[in-house]
């Protein structure tokens, strides 16, 4: 079998397993979510899951977190050491977290 044959027979078998590893990442929330804060939402889980697990964000961040308490939380993270977090990504981030935790 020729290198190209190889790949062919191969390429479903990635597809399959970065399907899995991608509806992993969501949570059963993300299907009844707007569409805008979908869009958002791997952003959120990308750069949420940096440095600890967006589990024990969503632990934290419940239905009896503030909006402002979101803000406060995402505006201090965004400010640590290292963290990819840019300005303009903490508005968005805020609104997929916002949506979230009325779940
Ligand atoms: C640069 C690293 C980094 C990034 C990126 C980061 N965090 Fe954190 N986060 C930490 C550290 C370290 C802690 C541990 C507690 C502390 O130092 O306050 C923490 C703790 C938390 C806690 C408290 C959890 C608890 O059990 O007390 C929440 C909530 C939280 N982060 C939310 C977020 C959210 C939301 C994002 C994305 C906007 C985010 N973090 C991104 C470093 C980060």
């Amino acid at each position: 079998m020729n290198a190209r044959n190889l790949l062919m027979l191969l390429l479903p078998v990635f597809g399959i397993i970065a399907a899995c590893a991608s509806s992993k990442n969501y949570d059963p929330e993300f299907n009844a979510a707007p569409q805008d804060v979908q869009s958002d939402w791997p952003l959120a889980r990308e750069r949420c899951s940096q440095c600890h697990s967006l589990d024990r964000v969503f632990e934290y961040v419940d239905a009896s977190t503030s909006r402002d308490e979101i803000e406060m939380i995402v505006e201090d993270m965004a400010g640590r050491k290292k963290s990819e977090i840019q300005d303009d990504e903490i508005p968005r981030i805020v609104e997929v977290l916002d949506w979230r935790r009325q779940k």
